[in-house]
């Protein structure tokens, strides 16, 4: 049996790859590590936490007594380190708590990963950490490392030393560079859920500078099977990139999801643009497809109706998050912690 510690597994990524672990993988331990920041949320586990070959520890993974013991007495073999602050608004507002998650966060596991000598650590990173791109070429693995925001930045941090433990001491990792995920149980700070969540209620739409950005949307779940790959297949040492080959702009995505709902384009607002906002990202997933045999599941199209669908079926957890409602109810779960 494999025995998987992951961390962030509370939150909109962490929490859809331990339902495909559970569902799809029945001989696997996830111990699941998530402090409950605002961005992590018990709803999201649904169903799942019953489940026999899964434990939820809330816990931050920058307490190393903490992880140590959680690691030690589950005989955790196996470290997905998706904890972070992961908005780049916030890393705008307030730095310090990126670098203390992502990068002093990173650092605590890798340190006992290490000194446990873990069978595989793999940190979930972001295309972001190559930058931005003008209007031709894809980032590809060997892409320079040029972060533009404290949030990148940080993520940045956190590969380099990754890479530094297994260049200086042999520790068997993979990182994974993903692009702009999307899908069930995404926080509506994130543009889609954002965007759903106004046009659903009628607010309007705000849009940063002319809406000509490029991202490249990745649904959640086919990240979440490419994770799985890495985990369970990928040589160590190496980093893999993976996209959705689905580039967009925002104003783009922003109709597609007028358009699903029935409402009408003036809801659109241009705002104040996010500083220092990376204009486009494209992603050259090549090697995984390749090497390790992943493709994405759907098209941007389908992947967005089924989001869409899962966000008019669940308009409960959507009002919960947007209310505050689930934060009083950990308030109460884990306030005397
Ligand atoms: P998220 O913000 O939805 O979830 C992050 C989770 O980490 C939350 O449950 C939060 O409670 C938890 N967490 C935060 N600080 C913690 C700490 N100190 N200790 C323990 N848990 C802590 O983020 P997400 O969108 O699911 O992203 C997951 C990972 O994937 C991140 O590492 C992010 O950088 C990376 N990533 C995300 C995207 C994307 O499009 N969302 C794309 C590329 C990479
Ligand atoms: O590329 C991977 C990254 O994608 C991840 O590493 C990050 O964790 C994740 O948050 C995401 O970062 P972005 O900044 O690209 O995502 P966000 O949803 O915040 O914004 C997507 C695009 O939409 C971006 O060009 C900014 C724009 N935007 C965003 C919001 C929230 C708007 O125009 N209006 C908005 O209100």
């Amino acid at each position: 049996m494999r025995r998987i510690l992951v961390t962030g597994g509370a939150g909109f990524i962490g929490s859809n790859f331990v339902r495909m672990v559970l569902s799809e993988h029945a001989d696997c331990l996830v111990v699941n590590v998530d402090d409950l920041t605002y961005a992590g949320n018990l709803e999201n586990l649904e169903g799942f936490m019953d489940n026999a070959n899964h434990k939820f520890v809330k816990g931050d993974i920058c307490d190393a007594a903490l992880m140590e013991k959680v690691i030690g007495d589950n005989e955790i073999d196996s470290i997905v380190n998706f904890a972070a602050e992961s908005h780049v608004d916030r890393s705008l507002v307030d730095p310090g708590i990126f670098i203390e998650t992502n990068v002093s966060g990173t650092l605590t596991l890798l340190k006992i990963a290490l000194e446990k000598d873990l069978d595989k650590f793999v940190q979930i990173s972001t295309d972001e950490v190559y930058g931005s791109l003008g209007a031709d070429g894809m980032f590809t693995e060997q892409t320079p490392i040029s972060p533009n925001s404290p949030y990148s930045a940080s993520k940045a941090a956190a590969d380099h030393l990754v890479k530094a433990f297994g260049h200086s001491w042999g520790l068997k990792y993979n990182i994974t560079r993903c692009s702009n995920n999307y899908g069930e149980y995404q926080f509506p700070e994130k543009m889609i859920p954002l965007m759903i969540n106004n046009a659903l209620n009628d607010k309007e739409l705000p849009i940063y500078g002319d809406g000509l950005y490029v991202r490249d949307w990745l649904y959640v779940y086919d990240h979440c099977t490419a994770v799985w790959k890495v985990l369970t297949e990928a040589p160590a040492g190496e980093t893999y990139n993976i996209g959705g080959n689905n580039e967009k702009t925002n104003l783009d995505v922003v109709g597609s999801i007028l358009d699903r709902l029935g409402k009408s384009k003036d809801l659109i607002r241009h705002v104040t643009d996010r500083p220092g906002h990376d204009r486009r990202y494209a992603i050259d997933s090549s090697r995984i497809m390749t090497e390790l045999g992943w493709a994405p599941s759907v098209t941007f199209e389908v992947g967005l109706d089924k989001t869409i669908d899962w966000y008019l079926a669940n308009k409960k957890w959507l009002d919960n998050i947007v209310s505050g409602q689930y934060q009083a109810y950990y308030d109460q779960m884990y306030g005397n912690r």
